[in-house]
């Protein structure tokens, strides 16, 4: 696939170690945005927008028009400020058309109203595995790369591709596979799949945890990844990787906000309906996870 060289800017936003991209073709054209995340603090159950409105005053000062909001996956660890962006500038809000699985799964676990479909609809555009589409005078394709959910995308656009929540910074290694779906040996064979692109296709990460020893990265390539990441580079097998990413799996905790962002993402980044009361409530499920 070829492209006009694609303009990327990233955003860390430190307190869940999530970076969100803005990608657009020039100045003046056209962007999507991924990951985008909404503020959450969980001690007073409130939302803002700080991280959010920093991805809008950049399209505003690029004089950027928003096409596309896309979501790697259901993320467990921030809620998304997509339904936000939307409302603010417009877009497409998309996923991986896998979605509806994890859809089935946690709105069982939540309980959601009768009236929550599980089927996608509640997001605007669902990926097909290759799909791919333009945003403004750019080539994208869909890559369907599940694992760490049943449900995972990375978008490749020109040379870069956003792995989501597949590969971690080589140091650090690979995405958990314990969240329900998810599944080591499926992770190793869509990690293959990104390691098969050519060696200097730059590789953008959804997250970055970096010990004391280093800074926060979010940029490396298929051939350092290949060469020295920590769980998968070239010469471990399936099973060495799986052994070793199970063994793992059992000493994490679940993330801090898995539960407030799981409610919100499967929304596509809406929040619960009103009650009664006219209030929005998130919920906690007991014993179930
Ligand atoms: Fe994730």
């Amino acid at each position: 696939m070829s492209s006009a060289s694609a303009q990327i800017q990233a955003f860390h936003e430190p307190v869940t170690g999530t970076i969100s991209y803005v990608v657009y073709d020039h100045s003046g054209g056209h962007a999507a945005i991924i990951d985008p995340v909404l503020d959450y603090d969980p001690k007073a159950g409130r939302t803002s927008t700080r991280n959010a409105d920093q991805l809008i005053a950049f399209l505003h000062a690029q004089q950027l028009r928003l096409e596309w909001i896309l979501e790697t996956h259901a993320h467990a660890d921030h809620l998304s400020a997509a339904a936000y962006l939307k409302q603010q500038c417009g877009g497409t809000v998309a996923i991986g058309e896998h979605i509806r699985q994890v859809q089935a799964i946690f709105s069982g676990i939540f309980h959601f109203e009768s009236g929550f479909e599980a089927d996608g609809s509640q997001f605007d555009h669902l990926f097909r595995d290759g799909e791919t589409f333009q945003i403004g005078t750019l080539s994208a394709q869909a890559l369907f790369v599940p694992g760490h959910t049943p449900a995972d995308m990375a978008y490749l656009v020109g040379d870069a591709v956003f792995v989501g929540d597949t590969l971690f910074m080589p140091d650090l290694g690979t995405a958990r596979c314990d969240f329900p779906g998810g599944n080591a040996a499926t992770l190793y064979q869509s990690a293959q799949r990104l390691l098969s692109l050519p060696d200097s296709t730059r590789l953008f990460m959804c997250h970055d945890y970096p010990p004391a020893s280093r800074k926060v990265q979010w940029e490396t390539t298929v051939a350092e990844q290949r060469a020295a990441n920590i769980h998968i580079r070239q010469g471990i097998s399936q099973d060495e990787f799986v052994a070793l990413r199970e063994a793992r799996d059992r000493t994490l905790d679940m993330p801090n906000l898995l539960l407030p962002s799981v409610q919100i993402n499967i929304r596509a980044g809406e929040m619960p309906p009103a009650e009664a009361d006219g209030h929005r409530y998130l919920r906690i499920p007991l014993n179930r996870l």
